[in-house]
């Protein structure tokens, strides 16, 4: 079917003037008046609609009828003329229906609640909103193996099934092809008889594997699905998202805290070049003065505190906080909350926490109590970044490894990189639809993704 995009007759308008055009799309809104009908058309591939003038007198009135319907699909011929009011539109020769809208189509307002659109994905990709998200979407992946790409990191796709617990929280989904029956005596003759051979799980992070192939790749990236099994039912985590973890050899703490914002301010910048119409709508509809935000973000440098010194501005912010702050504590979200939205207002990487509220593979401080480890609190989201230098040292991991009671035998691999020929090396993931939340304004990570899966709903 040969037609041209809706967004090619608004970029290059002086191609198509005064000539004859074929568009295909989804009508947004139809208007009847006794001579002429209006109807609002969308493909797709651009937020804006192009608006069909229709005199009844020249077509056939049965395709009229069932193309006045919100919902319905087109194939519309016609000339594309410069229209005072709406800047261009088509004045329709021939007009064929490809898929009538039955009345019972759920979009039938111009403006939807977020929630109610959530109970339609297979639908809200029509919706306006969902169109500037996923276009968004589509130009910050594109930023991320662009800006890779650029530095020089081969991308690597590492395994979603894994027998590995990266981090360490419990937190697995289980792969398994077997029931479960009475039968095994043992958890582990369950495990041995089932499709690996072995307990398997979806990966809750690349990062091991990212390692082994940086430990001879020299600098790799991996931006994929992962997966947990957190029962935390907040407006920032899914049970299935995406993680861009790049691991980086040669490279200590403060090298990769330059990458990473260095990364963070490049995606930023390339979609603003590229969607700003889209972020202009996010700015007018959903968190009003985005821009600017956006803008302060990539011309100014990010924030940063130890961890130390952030339970010292915590202790005297004379805030009455629920969890009462103390050297050793996780920051809660109030205290991270506190950090970002009224101590520092911009992302701040908050640097050395204390090794025991962290994972096993983080590089010991010399002061025995922190690690090198860092995460990037932005405002109004809170963690975006996780990052940190890695152990090296085969004796101090293992022994990190012992205390948190892990079972060195399944993790002889990734030590192994820590005996032949280890070297400094450090790496982050950046939650991807957090980043999108932060990018757009949006303020439930279910609407940053086409059909979220958290805890309770699939
Ligand atoms: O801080 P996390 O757990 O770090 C890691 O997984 C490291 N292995 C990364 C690395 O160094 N290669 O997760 C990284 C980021 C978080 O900062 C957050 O943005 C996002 O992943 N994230 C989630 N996003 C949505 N839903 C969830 N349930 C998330 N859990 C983590
Ligand atoms: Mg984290």
């Amino acid at each position: 079917m040969k037609h041209t995009d809706i967004k090619k007759l608004f970029q290059n308008p002086q191609d198509y003037i005064d000539q004859s055009v074929v568009i295909c799309g989804w009508v947004r809104t139809a208007r009847d008046s006794k001579t002429i009908s209006f109807i609002e058309l969308n493909d797709g591939t651009c937020l804006k609609n192009i608006q069909l003038i229709l005199e009844k007198e020249n077509l056939q009135l049965d395709d009229m009828k069932n193309a006045m319907v919100v919902g319905a699909s087109l194939r519309v011929e016609g000339k594309f003329i410069v229209s005072e009011k709406n800047g261009y539109e088509i004045t329709v020769t021939d007009i064929k229906v490809l898929g009538e809208c039955p009345q019972d189509y759920p979009l039938q307002k111009k403006r939807h609640t977020l929630e109610f659109l959530r109970t339609i994905p297979h639908l809200r990709p029509r919706a306006r909103y969902f169109e500037a998200v996923f276009a968004v979407r589509n130009q910050l992946s594109f930023a991320v193996h662009k800006y890779f790409n650029e530095n020089d990191y081969k991308y690597v796709h590492a395994p979603i099934i894994t027998g590995s617990d990266c981090e360490g929280a419990g937190e697995m989904f289980r792969v398994t092809t077997q029931p479960w029956t009475t039968d095994f005596k043992s958890e582990e003759e369950y495990y041995q008889n089932d499709f690996f051979g072995q307990k398997a799980g979806l990966t809750v992070s690349a990062q091991l594997e990212g390692e082994m192939a940086a430990m001879g790749l020299g600098r790799i990236y991996t931006f994929g699905p992962t997966f947990r099994a957190e029962h935390s039912n907040t407006t920032r985590h899914a049970a299935e998202f995406w993680q861009i973890e790049p691991e980086v050899c040669f490279a200590e703490i403060d090298d990769i805290i330059e990458i990473a914002e260095d990364f963070i301010k490049y995606i930023i910048r390339y979609v603003m070049d590229v969607c700003s119409e889209e972020l202009q709508f996010f700015n007018q509809w959903v968190e009003p003065g985005l821009i600017d935000k956006l803008n302060n973000v990539v011309n100014s440098d990010f924030g940063r505190i130890t961890y130390t010194e952030a339970v010292e501005v915590l202790k005297k912010s004379g805030k009455d906080f629920k969890y009462p702050v103390e050297w050793g504590c996780d920051l809660q979200t109030e205290h991270e909350k506190y950090l970002t939205d009224e101590y520092f207002k911009k992302p701040v990487f908050v640097v050395d926490y204390p090794k025991d509220i962290k994972a096993f593979y983080m590089k010991q401080n010399d002061d025995g109590k922190t690690v090198a480890a860092t995460d990037l609190l932005v405002p109004g989201i809170r963690e975006i970044i996780g990052c940190s230098e890695r152990e090296w040292d085969y004796k101090k991991l293992e022994s990190a490894m012992l205390q948190r009671g892990m079972p060195l035998e399944m993790y002889k691999e990734y030590l192994d990189t820590r005996k032949f020929g280890s070297v400094p090396h450090s790496g982050f993931g950046l939650g991807f639809d957090r980043a999108m939340m932060y990018l757009t304004g949006v303020q439930n990570i279910r609407d940053t993704l086409l059909f979220p899966r958290t805890v309770g709903s699939l």
